[in-house]
């Protein structure tokens, strides 16, 4: 039985820090920037916080490490992958159904990630104008009322037109990215974008800090209240971990692939997982300060970044170009995740049916097309449409919401369990031993970690989260 990696990709990574940039890239995006922080003031702060970040070292490193070396192995498509390293392995290869699922998963993201894309597009746009009238040094929205100010907002999400348009706008320029392939265009975005966002984010976090309310900002993040701790939070948080490192979807098998047999799996896993909950945690530190020092409520929800920011930058000195910059930066990250949605059924298409790069492309383009208009249209005349409404879950959500709540609440988890299990217990040892790049006590703890803790602590927090009421 060769254990040895089968063909390699054709296309791939040109070096190492062109992987991690572009694995972090996928990472940190809307779900760090706009997510966390909206996840984190609907579910009370520091309890969600604090069980996250045990969630992404507990849970989230051992299923990123586990995803990407099924990747580097199998160094195909997620699905061609998982049947691989299957058939290595001697078991059935109905496995690469676990991806399978996980593509599915990722073109579900997609369907409603640009969306929330176009509307980052939309408020550059509006800040640009309002740079154009007020110039450099002013305040965001000179004279505009408050509640006009925290109207653009509804406004801008039940306008169909605009949101389709601005949906369809951030897609294509995401194809643009993918139909180039893996070095010459998905790395490209990364290596460029990745450190313009790093200086971003760093830019206007000391400015925030500077702005005041830091400490109380860090409170509201930390304070741990076991109380608030209930099976739903979990859940959320065990998701958002989930969300966040682009993990129970095939993202990560997708670009591990890419990755060439000299790169240590365990150590840049490490770095990428480090990364992205900094970024969170960064953005958090950064967003609540200034909602805080303008005498704003933290109010959870997507409102936090598209209404109350823009007011808090109406308050604020050179709000209308910190405006400006801010979204620009969430503009950076969104695109390198989204270009990561996009790849991972478009490589599929490539292996499954042979198909040209740009024709597979262009049908996840077409695909997601179709069902971003469906989401971006759940705010205005499909309001009253709840696809999976019957299921008390789903109750009442429109299908943007229904497409968030599936992934980040039931596939993603799902997924990351049958990967764990699958790499615990079905891979074959010598496999995963060579591909990990562990040693020693850490190694068996990757292993007591895949095996025995995280499908189980996921089914609990599944089940908990699921099922609130079989806590009591
Ligand atoms: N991790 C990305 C974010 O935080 C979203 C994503 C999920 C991207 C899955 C790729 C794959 O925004």
């Amino acid at each position: 039985m060769a254990l040895s990696g089968s063909s390699p990709a054709t296309d791939g990574w040109s070096s190492r820090t062109a992987f991690v940039l572009a694995a972090i890239g996928s990472a940190v995006g809307l779900g760090n920037l706009v997510r966390f922080p909206a996840e984190a003031g609907a579910n009370g702060g520091g309890a969600f916080v604090l069980f996250y970040i045990f969630c992404v070292i507990l849970i989230g490193l051992p299923v990123l490490l586990s995803e990407t070396l099924i990747g580097r192995h199998g160094q195909s498509s997620a699905p061609e992958s998982v049947r691989k390293v299957a058939e290595q392995s001697g078991a059935s290869q109905k496995w690469e159904w676990v991806a399978g699922l996980g593509v599915l998963s990722g073109f579900l993201v997609l369907g409603f990630y640009g969306v929330i894309g176009g509307w980052v597009l939309d408020y550059i746009w509006l800040f640009m104008k309002d740079l154009l009238a007020t110039g450099i040094s002013g305040p965001a929205f000179q004279g505009v009322p408050v509640e006009e100010v925290e109207g653009f907002f509804p406004a801008m999400i039940s306008n169909g037109p605009v949101t389709v348009i601005c949906n369809t706008l951030f897609l294509l320029v995401t194809f643009a990215f993918v139909v180039r392939g893996v070095s010459g265009g998905i790395e490209k975005a990364a290596v460029w974008l990745m450190p313009s966002f790093f200086v971003l984010l760093v830019g206007i976090t000391i400015f925030g800090a500077f702005r005041g309310a830091f400490s109380e900002s860090v409170a509201y993040l930390f304070t741990f209240e076991p109380e608030k701790l209930t099976g739903p939070v979990m859940l959320a948080a065990v998701g958002q971990a989930f969300f966040s490192l682009s993990l129970g979807m095939a993202g990560m098998i997708t670009y591990g692939a890419y990755v060439g047999r000299n790169v240590n799996l365990a150590g840049t896993s490490a770095i990428i997982g480090a990364a992205d909950t900094s970024v969170a945690l960064i953005a958090g530190v950064c967003i609540f300060p200034i909602v805080f020092a303008a005498g704003l409520a933290p109010n959870g929800g997507l409102g936090l970044m598209f209404q109350t920011l823009p007011h808090a930058f109406q308050e604020m000195p050179g709000g209308s170009l910190i405006g400006l910059a801010f979204f620009v930066m969430v503009g950076f990250a969104a695109l390198t995740s989204s270009i990561a949605l996009m790849e991972v059924p478009t490589a599929w298409l490539i292996d499954k049916f042979r198909l040209a790069r740009p024709v597979a492309a262009v049908i996840v383009l077409l695909g997601g097309g179709v069902l971003g208009a469906l989401s971006a249209l759940s705010m205005g005349v499909l309001a009253d449409f709840h696809p999976l409404g019957f299921i008390p879950m789903f109750e009442g959500l429109g299908v943007l919401d229904t497409l968030d709540t599936l992934t980040g609440k039931l596939l993603m988890p799902i997924g990351a369990i049958l990967v764990a299990v699958f790499v615990g217990w079905v891979a074959d040892r010598r496999l995963v031993d060579l591909e990990n790049g562990l040693s020693g006590v850490l190694h068996l703890f990757f292993l007591f970690l895949v095996r025995f803790a995280c499908p189980l602590a996921l089914i609990a927090i599944l089940l908990a989260g699921i099922f609130p009421d079989l806590l009591v």
